[in-house]
């Protein structure tokens, strides 16, 4: 376990988030000061289970000229899946369906075979329960918390998050205009799956006027009212920041897809209810705009670069200080390293208890209760 590195690998897993390819670059530039290998797994870890989709190799060598000036650019250059858990790697039967089969061997019997002596697993909450998955099959692995929906336990933030909030602020900035102009209601959807972290930051730096996140079952009258009284005092128009995770209706979440083998259920709609209901409720004209992966795309903030850099090289340093089975995480003002299974199937959501929220009421911001 405690052998000399000599190689290790990166993979990048879950749904892009802006920030893995400054994450890439930082491990592999620490790496090779360590005088360590770097490489790089394709697509989460279909480069391992799926080589026959890669004509070129699904694992690479990493050099200078591969991620020489990559930190800026969204996206990640070693691709990404949310379909290929090795856990429950989705496998096609003879009558055509999906089941899920557990591989999780394979990757461990590639890294001996292959003589990689850790990994570096980037993802969100589920490539987090693979990283230490494989850690307890004796892998010596250390992860980097990664997505946009910041609802990851065990850090402060996670790298994509800021960059997600900056672009639906700017969004939201710009239909303050539009809906002032035409006295509209404009609901507003992003992204977040079962947390409303990316609704409430953005709804209070772009001004919304009412902001629904699935922490707070949202009673669409109380809405309506919202809207009503700032039409009495002149202000006709209205915005309206909902989580696509949020609850309004009974409850019930929107789904654009249900789960199936090897992938969790797709989220979205719930903007267009929303808008409905409470276009039926004020009589208002409302207009929907659906964010959706537009905030996963683009570069990553100054800020994500900059944490998305820093866990890069602390997951190096941890390696090469001989400490594996943890994730690095944020705890202000310094990167620290928290064990995998404080992380694995922990889920953060906005705590209704905390001075954000709080801050939102006092801004007068309808929260739907
Ligand atoms: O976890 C990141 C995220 O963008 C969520 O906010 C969203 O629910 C989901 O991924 C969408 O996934 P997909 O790219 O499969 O549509």
């Amino acid at each position: 376990m405690n052998t000399p590195l000599r190689r290790i690998a990166i993979s990048t897993g879950g749904g892009d988030a802006p920030g893995l390819n400054a994450v890439i670059y930082a491990v592999f530039s620490a790496a090779m000061r360590q005088g360590w290998e770097c490489l790089g797994i394709r697509d989460g870890f279909n480069g391992i289970l799926q080589p026959q989709h890669y004509p070129h190799g699904g694992v690479e060598r990493l050099s200078w000229e591969r991620v020489r000036g990559i930190a800026h650019l969204g996206g990640t250059i070693l691709g990404t899946t949310n379909r290929g858990d090795p856990l429950r790697f989705p496998t096609q039967q003879a009558d055509g369906t999906f089941v899920e089969i557990d591989r999780s061997d394979e990757i461990v019997a590639y890294f001996e075979r292959e003589g990689i002596d850790a990994l570096v697993c980037v993802g969100g909450d589920g490539t987090l329960a693979i990283a230490h998955a494989l850690q307890q099959k004796g892998l010596r692995v250390v992860g980097v918390p990664k997505t946009i929906d910041n609802d990851l336990d065990k850090t402060f933030t996670t790298f994509g998050f800021d960059s997600a909030v900056a672009f639906a602020s700017e969004c939201i900035d710009r239909l303050h205009s539009t809906a002032q102009s035409h006295e509209r209601v404009m609901v507003v959807e992003v992204m977040g799956r079962y947390a409303g972290w990316i609704a409430l930051h953005a709804g209070i730096a772009g001004g919304a006027h009412a902001i629904l996140i699935p922490e707070i079952d949202a009673d669409l009258d109380a809405v309506a009212r919202k809207i009503m009284q700032r039409d009495e005092q002149g202000r006709r128009y209205a915005l309206v920041v909902v989580a696509e995770g949020a609850l309004p209706l009974n409850g019930q979440r929107v789904l654009a897809a249900p789960g199936q083998a090897g992938q969790a259920e797709r989220l979205g709609g719930v903007g267009e209810s929303i808008a409905h209901a409470l276009a039926q409720r004020t009589g208002k004209d409302t207009r929907v705009v659906v964010l959706g992966h537009l905030l996963r795309g683009g570069s990553p903030s100054a800020l994500d670069r900059v944490v998305a850099k820093r866990f890069g090289t602390a997951a190096v340093r941890a390696l090469a200080q001989g400490v594996s089975g943890v994730m690095v995480s944020l705890a202000y003002p310094n990167v620290v390293h928290v064990p995998l299974q404080d992380v694995a199937g922990r889920m953060k959501r906005v705590p209704l208890d905390g001075d954000t929220v709080q801050t939102a009421r006092d801004l007068g911001i309808c929260l739907g209760d």
